[in-house]
């Protein structure tokens, strides 16, 4: 493997956690602490352009925050609508292609007419590839794959013996994404929380202790550099 394999970085992925307890230990609502992650979405997607990265992708609401109180659940909806609404020109100006990944059929109309306008808008942009996960579960996106790959068996149009991994790749709401180089958590957790688990086997993870609203630019810089430095094996062994 070349030495300038091992340090593309083409695919970063964030997890964007910890806008809630940001925002208790200050006293402040949860909602707060969601509209202060929204800000530092702005500075990332610059920073990312910067940094070279092609393709990023946001955690934004998972397919398991149902779960949480109605209030934080249509405040953080409200939050989705206005930010698609706020920040669609400047990333029509910035080249920016946004794209949506997860079940949108849950979401209130208001919210995917703005998903389904958005994603038209920026379709011909291609300096960053920006994609918002909400209502994503990696689960979830398997079973729909795994739906639609039996419809097309049971309609003649895919024979069981011609699937491979490419084939379930291609079904996935990722289709046409590379998978993640570097999948980043803030806010001190040690797990993944059902995002992108087939596409990140064989990616490097970075966990961050600061939250998602005290994250930096140079606290992902270093991230991205501490990956550059790491041999990616892939399974085989470097140097034979
Ligand atoms: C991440 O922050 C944003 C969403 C899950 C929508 P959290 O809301 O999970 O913040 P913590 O983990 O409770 O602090
Ligand atoms: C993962 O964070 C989902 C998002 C960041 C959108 P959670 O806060 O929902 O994950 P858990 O509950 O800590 O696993
Ligand atoms: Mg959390």
């Amino acid at each position: 493997m070349t030495q300038a394999k091992i340090k593309d970085i083409n695919h970063v992925a964030i997890i964007m956690d910890g806008n809630g307890r940001w925002a208790e230990a200050r006293g402040l609502d949860r909602l707060d602490g969601h509209m202060r992650g929204a800000r530092m979405v702005k500075k990332i997607v610059r920073a990312s352009k910067t940094l070279g990265v092609k393709h990023l992708t946001l955690y934004a609401f998972s397919t398991e925050n149902w779960k949480r109180s109605e209030k934080e659940v249509s405040g953080l909806m409200r939050i989705f609508r206005r930010y698609i609404l706020s920040e669609s020109a400047d990333m029509l100006a910035e080249g920016v292609r946004l794209k949506f990944i997860g079940k949108r059929d849950e979401l209130d109309d208001k919210l995917t007419s703005l998903m389904n306008w958005v994603e038209g808008q920026t379709a011909q942009n291609s300096t960053l590839n920006l994609t918002i996960a909400l209502n994503y579960g990696g689960r979830d996106e398997l079973v729909r794959a795994s739906r639609k790959m039996a419809e097309a068996v049971k309609n003649g149009d895919l024979k069981p013996e011609d699937i491979t991994e490419n084939t379930i790749s291609n079904y996935l709401d990722t289709a046409g994404t590379p998978d993640p180089d570097l999948v980043i958590r803030t806010s001190g957790e040690f797990r993944t929380s059902n995002f992108l688990p087939w596409q990140s086997s064989y990616s490097e993870f970075a966990f961050i202790d600061e939250s998602w609203p005290d994250f930096t630019v140079a606290l992902y810089e270093q991230a991205i550099s501490n990956f550059r430095r790491r041999e990616r094996r892939f399974g085989s062994v470097i140097g034979k």
